[in-house]
């Protein structure tokens, strides 16, 4: 993945995406989540793809093998360029999920798969006492980056405060994909382990996604190219 931030696309109705992404003279990398997706159906990726943009299609399914397996192979007809999992569903999970993309994806490019370790959204205490995994949240996400490694996965979503430590463990290439990046003082929302952009180069990031903090800017072109600048190290 190149040094393009992806955007995450976190409206309700699609033309409120569209206008979003009018305000753009370029193709995007854009993330398309729950709230879009549930809302709006598989249709709107081909208008999405029409205009040149990149897609990851972020559901984090988090099932029984074969129905992972099964909504893979739906998702992969889809052509999107990167889909995920939930890596808590397990290593069975995960190497059904992958088989189900190469299944759907005959003839087209397969999507890359990466899977979520712990949320960023997510605290250690909140690990330790909701999820009640007694370990530090750093071993906890490699632990899971190493069992989606195991499954043949492209990578992960994690925090860039846990990229090094991934990097040494599984090594490369291994998508780094982390979402709760903020410019330097901006509002962390329900994030917990954030980063600026450039912070994030430095720890090894592969891939950032963001989200508000383009998208309820006051000039989101602006905030965009900020972020992109700090996140390719040109600032
Ligand atoms: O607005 P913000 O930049 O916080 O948006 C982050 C986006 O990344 C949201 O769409 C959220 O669903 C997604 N995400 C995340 N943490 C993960 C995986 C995905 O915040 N571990």
């Amino acid at each position: 993945m190149e040094k393009q931030p992806v955007i995450a696309l976190d409206f309700a109705k699609f033309q409120e995406a569209e206008h979003f992404l009018n305000q753009f003279s370029e193709p995007l990398y854009v993330k398309v989540g729950m709230e879009l997706f549930y809302q709006n159906g598989p249709s709107m990726l081909y208008q999405l793809k029409e205009k040149g943009h990149r897609i990851f299609l972020d559901l984090k399914l988090h099932d029984i093998p074969t129905t992972v397996r099964k909504a893979m192979k739906g998702l992969a007809s889809l052509e999107v360029d990167l889909v995920n999992v939930h890596a808590a569903g397990g290593q069975a999970m995960m190497e059904a999920a992958l088989e189900g993309l190469a299944q759907g994806a005959s003839g087209v490019k397969r999507p890359s798969i990466i899977a979520v370790t712990q949320l960023t959204s997510t605290s250690e205490h909140q690990m330790r006492n909701e999820q009640n995994i007694q370990s530090t949240l750093m071993e906890s996400v490699v632990h899971y980056a190493e069992l989606a490694a195991k499954s043949g996965l492209d990578g992960v979503v994690c925090s860039p405060h846990e990229c090094q430590a991934i990097k040494l463990s599984v090594g490369d290439p291994f998508i780094r994909l982390t979402p709760g990046i903020r410019l330097s003082g901006g509002d962390l929302h329900d994030q917990v382990r954030t980063s600026t952009p450039k912070d994030a180069n430095k720890l090894g990031s592969t891939a950032i996604v963001v989200g508000r903090a383009i998208t309820q800017s006051l000039d989101p072109v602006k905030a965009y190219n900020d972020i992109k600048n700090e996140w390719s190290g040109l600032e």
